[in-house]
């Protein structure tokens, strides 16, 4: 037990305390901000259209204005208290979870997922790997409530991935596993069947794609895709956040195909595809979409 410190001792340490705290925030700041821009994910989006001439990303000029305020803020805000909230059966919070750059490091871990994880011999993406957690870090048994509440889940995930906005994309294709996950959703983008015969190529493989009013986003062209790939984000539509599986989910009804289930390695190869077509341009997160 530390002893407690006289009030004068104490209050010449916090004189002392403040301006170091600050330095080494500020510090850390640009330090853990490698390969990362510090805008905001307006000035990340205002910077792409300035970049590109990309009817996709100006097809809304009334989200651009909206993106500061971004409601998605709120999520990320509740999936922070959440995080370092003592929870489950061990009463711990997530903080000491593992994203892929050691335990706890958040910025810019989710600019590398999914990834390929040592402790479980999986490439596991986001909403993967924050489950495993809360089962062996939290100790939530298998059949926990708190496993499929997915508006709790989705907050968690907009917090952390909240903290790589800015970040390039770079998921890692050292270990096979990775690269074979990235190839089998490759072969999934561009598989024709069902009824329609339709694949992802068919709506994303070309620049200026529409259904009635909407551009579609060109997998080929890495400044529209980083915005597409951009999840967990606000959906206006919607009037709520949604994950990446949620939209993978869309385009697979779109297709009339069938449902491919969350956390599966089929949604997870599809995510390593599409990740890796967005390579080194910055992350918007939280985004605010259609
Ligand atoms: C029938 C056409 C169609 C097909 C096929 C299709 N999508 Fe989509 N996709 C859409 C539409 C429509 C949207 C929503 C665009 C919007 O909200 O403005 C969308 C949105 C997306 C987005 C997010 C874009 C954004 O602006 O936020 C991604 C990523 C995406 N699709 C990936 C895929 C993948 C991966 C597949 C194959 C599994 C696929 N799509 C198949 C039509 C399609």
């Amino acid at each position: 037990m530390p002893k407690l410190m006289r009030p004068s001792r104490a209050g010449r340490n916090l004189l002392l305390a403040v301006p170091v705290a600050t330095f080494a925030l500020i510090g850390n700041a640009s330090a853990q901000c490698v390969n990362c821009t510090n805008d905001a994910p307006k000035d990340i989006l205002t910077n792409l259209i300035d970049q590109s001439n990309s009817d996709y990303l100006t097809q809304s000029p009334q989200n651009l204005m909206m993106m500061g305020n971004n409601p998605a803020y709120f999520v990320v805000d509740d999936g922070k208290a959440l995080f370092e909230r003592k929870r489950g059966p061990n009463n711990k919070s997530l903080e000491t979870c593992d994203f892929g750059k050691g335990p706890g490091v958040l910025a810019g871990a989710y600019a590398e997922m999914p990834r390929y994880f040592e402790d479980t011999g999986r490439v596991m993406d986001l909403e993967t790997r924050l489950v495993h957690c809360m089962k062996t870090i939290q100790g939530f048994p298998e059949d926990a409530p708190e496993l499929t509440n997915r508006s709790q889940i989705r907050a968690l995930m907009a917090y952390v991935a909240a903290q790589s906005n800015g970040y390039a994309w770079d998921p890692p294709m050292e270990h096979p596993l990775e690269k074979a996950m990235r190839d089998a959703g490759e072969a999934m983008f561009y598989r024709r069947s069902s009824i329609l015969d339709f694949s992802c190529n068919t709506c994303h493989g070309e620049t200026g794609k529409r259904i009635r009013a909407s551009v579609l986003p060109n997998m080929n062209n890495p400044k529209e895709w980083t915005k597409a790939v951009s999840w967990p984000a606000q959906r206006v539509g919607k009037s709520s956040v949604r994950s990446p599986y949620q939209r993978v989910r869309g385009c697979y009804w779109q297709m009339r195909k069938g449902r491919i289930n969350r956390r599966s390695d089929a949604a997870i190869a599809i995510m390593s595809f599409w990740k890796d077509a967005a390579r080194g341009e910055p992350a918007i997160l939280p985004d605010l979409k259609r």
